[in-house]
This record gives structure tokens, sequence and C-alpha cells, in this order.
């Protein structure tokens, strides 16, 4: 009766691990009714952040670049690329006839995590000793480093109010990085200043969102590119705008034609958000409170840590893993290529994700069942990420009159509309390297959009577009 008695317990206990599981699954649905309500939010927002400054989370910043690169751009261009936990120096020889990129040296780095709380000067002093070190490295003697000015791209991807399109102020730090002298602080002039100290003679010729530069590369390569899309360390999308609808700036505005639009979508929010408990917890710890909502449910820095949350809320209610495994309760122990490594996991005995909750949260011997449980949770979580961003696409799609509803009027059929076709550059690791999180976005938009539309939409995976799109910039 002792044995009974236990398995009547771990019964119980099973069950209520389940329940847990079903409301996760409750909170994170995403039905394509409730996807379509994103959509309209999405485009609502962007309606609202153009109309007038402050109108909307959205801050849909002006980058000042009213024209995207074409091809005909001619000779050899540097850029800068700081964002997410990597860094990378560029060189970019461009042959001057349509899309030929002649050369190109990347050079990456991960960003030494002290360096992402320290003060602007230590950071900058890295980057211009990095780039310096690179110049030499590439042949350039210091010689013609003193004599010859060269033109650089910056790519900076954090919420920057740009002055020009070589200048703006940082507006807060997101992501990984909290730097607090360097908010309201001119950018450029940090890195040229940098430069200077460092002795390289550069001058930023464009300084741009990482989804500019990835919007720059993609145009180069394909004219139908109208918006860029990362999904990586953070998230967020610029697309090119009519002058005439960014009624905020209506009549500063000297180019008749566009202009580049940097949305920070990552801050976006609407309360058809299917929130849980986990993101409002999530939230509630982070440095940036009521901040980057978006993002928080979307992103490689949080996924993980949604994923850890869960599991942490599980081994409380019962004992899956054991006694209580204390790494379980450090913050952002769990990364998101760890949880893509577990979803992705495809054989029978789920020996990867045995090994992951063994070697990361030091948890041994995890029964069959609780480790497809643990997959369960990461594709609970994913899956809403990818769905949640397919209908941001949508909404810029909506926004610009390319999702094929506007088209539809009088009387007209679907099939009587030509439906225009539509690409959108997209980088990132998590729509990159993350399979079932990229089958689940196209998925989503099918849904969405219906797959008569949905054929004319395509994304493009832009490799190193955000560093080369930048160079590309730098030199139109
Ligand atoms: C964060 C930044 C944004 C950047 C994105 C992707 O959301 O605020 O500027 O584009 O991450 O790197």
């Amino acid at each position: 009766s002792v044995v009974v008695g236990r398995r009547v317990r771990s019964r119980r206990k099973w069950r209520r691990v389940l329940g847990v599981l079903a409301d996760l699954e409750e909170g994170c649905s995403t039905p394509v009714g409730r996807l379509k309500q994103v959509v309209d939010a999405m485009a609502v927002e962007m309606h609202a952040g153009l109309a007038s400054e402050g109108g909307s989370k959205l801050k849909m910043l002006l980058t000042f670049v009213d024209r995207l690169p074409y091809g005909s751009e001619k000779g050899t261009y540097y850029a800068l690329d700081l964002g997410g936990t990597n860094f990378r120096v560029l060189r970019v020889q461009l042959g001057g006839q349509r899309s030929s990129i002649m050369e190109q040296h990347v050079e990456k780095q991960p960003i030494p995590q002290h360096l992402m709380s320290s003060t602007s000067e230590i950071l900058f002093d890295f980057i211009a000793s990095s780039l310096k070190e690179f110049v030499e490295r590439e042949g350039d003697g210091s010689q013609t480093l003193l004599t010859r000015r060269r033109e650089l791209g910056f790519t900076f991807s954090f919420p920057v109010k740009q002055t020009s399109v070589s200048s703006g102020i940082l507006i807060k730090w997101t992501k990984l990085f909290y730097i607090p002298d360097m908010v309201g602080r001119e950018v450029t002039e940090c890195l040229e200043q940098a430069m200077s100290r460092k002795g390289l003679n550069m001058r930023v010729a464009v300084l741009v969102n990482d989804t500019v530069g990835t919007l720059a590369l993609g145009h180069y390569h394909d004219a139908d590119t109208v918006a860029a899309v990362i999904i990586g360390t953070g998230t967020n999308a610029c697309y090119w705008e009519r002058t005439d609808a960014i009624i905020k700036c209506q009549g500063l505005l000297t180019t008749t034609g566009g202009m580049v639009i940097n949305m920070e979508w990552g801050n976006f929010w609407s309360s058809h958000l299917p929130r849980t408990s986990y993101d409002m917890d999530l939230d509630a710890d982070s440095p940036n409170q009521n901040d980057q909502g978006f993002e928080k449910m979307i992103s490689g820095m949080y996924l993980g840590e949604i994923v850890r949350r869960v599991l942490l809320r599980m081994s409380q209610e019962s004992d899956i893993f054991g006694a209580l495994p204390s790494k379980l309760s450090m913050p952002f122990i769990l990364s998101t290529p760890m949880i893509a490594a577990m979803h992705e996991d495809d054989s029978p005995e789920l020996t990867e994700v045995a090994r992951i909750l063994k070697d990361a949260l030091e948890i041994p011997d995890v029964p069959l069942k609780v480790r497809k449980l643990v997959v369960k949770v990461c594709d609970v979580v994913t899956r809403r990420a990818a769905r949640l961003a397919a209908a941001g696409i949508v909404g810029i799609l909506k926004k610009i009159g390319r999702d094929g509803s506007g088209g539809i009027t009088g009387g007209r059929t679907r099939s009587d509309v030509k439906i225009r076709r539509s690409v959108v550059a997209i980088e990132g690791g998590l729509y990159t390297s993350y399979t079932i999180f990229r089958e689940y976005l196209h998925e989503a938009l099918s849904e969405i959009l219906g797959e008569d539309i949905a054929r004319h939409v395509i994304l493009k995976v832009t490799e190193d577009g955000s560093g080369i799109g930048a160079a590309l910039l730098a030199a139109s």
C-alpha cells in the first residue's frame, strides 16, 4: 500500500505538471484570428507613430536614408557592425556594375560581456582598436592610414534619433547593453573621437540601424525588396515609406520620394498579444521594464529565459527533475541556441535534450517522458514567437498596401488583381539557424495571407547584410 500511495501521489503531481503545460499552451495560443488582430494593431500603431512624435510605442524613427543602393556603387568601403552578441568589421570592394560586390572580407568576434556595461569611452576604444587592427591586417600600412581618409558605414543596432544620415543620438539601450553615460549622446561623435585617439583616419559616412543595412543589401540584390526584419538577439524591422505618409515631419523633409523608417518594433505593444505570467515576471525582473514587449516574446535573448521560467515552475509543482535543481533558478542560464538544439533533437531517446539538461542545468538522468515535456515547452514558446513575428511582417505589408487586401474592391476577385511581388530581407540567428522557428513563421504567413498572396511574399536571407549594407550606403 506504500507503493500504491506513492504511485497515486506521483500521478497527481504529473497531472499538476500537465496543468502547467496546458495553461502555458492556452496563454501562448495564436489562432489565425488573433494573429490578424496583431496585424491590424501593428498597422494602426505604424500610422500613429508616423503621425506624431511619441504617438505610439512604435517610434517609427527617421533614418534620412532616402535612396537605396542600386548597384552602381564603386570603391572600397569599410563597415562596423555593433549591436548583438557579436561585433563585425568588414571591408567591401564594389565593382560599380549592377550588384557586383567584387570582394568582401568580414571578421566577427564576440563582444566581451564586460564592455556591454562599461563606459562609452571603453566600449568605443575597443571598437576603434579592433577596426584599426583590421585595416592594418588588410595590408594597408599605417602610412596610408594617416594620409588617406576612409569612408565608414557604422551599423549601430539600437534606437537612435537620427539628426542626419550620418549622425544621431542614442535614445536608450536595448538587449544586453547598459552603458548609462552613453544615453542621449551623439553616437558618431563617440566613435570618431575614439578613432582619432587611436590614430585612425576615418569618417563615418553613414550611421544606420542593422535593419537598414539589411534592407540596403536586400535592395542591392533585388529591387522588389520593401522591408527588412531582424530576428536575432533582438528583433526589429524597417521599411520604405512614402514621404507624404510621414506626417510628423511634413514640410521638413526635402526628399520627394520616400525614406527608410526604422520601426523599432521590439517595443510594439498591443492588448491582442498573448501574454502569460512568465512574460510578466520576465518583464518585471528586467532592467528595461515595460519596454520592448514584443521583443521579449520573440527574440533570441529571451526565448530560452521564458522556457527556463516554465521549467522552474513545473519543477516547483512536482519533482519532475528530482530535488529542485539550483541551476534552474539562475536567470538566462538557458540560452536560445540550447532550446533550439533540444527542440530539433530528433533522436528517439532525445539524447541531445538529456545532454543539455545535464550540462547546462546539472540535471542528470531525466526520464524520457520528462524530456518530451521539455521539448513541448520549447515548442510552445518558439511557435508563439515565430507566429508573432509573421504577424508583424504582415502588419508592414498591410501598411504599405502589399498584403493583398487593398486591391480587392469593386467586386473584383482575388484572381483579377495583379499582386506585386514583395521581398522582405531577413537576418538573425533565429530565422537562419533555427529551422523549426523558420517553418512556423512561414506557416503563419500563409495562414494569415492565404496561399495565393503568400506566394508573392518572399523572405530572403541577406548574410551579413547589416554590415555590408552599411558599406553600400556609405558608398552611395
Ligand atoms: C533591438 C534594437 C534595434 C535592433 C534590434 C535587432 O530591438 O533596439 O535597434 O534593430 O534589436 O538587432
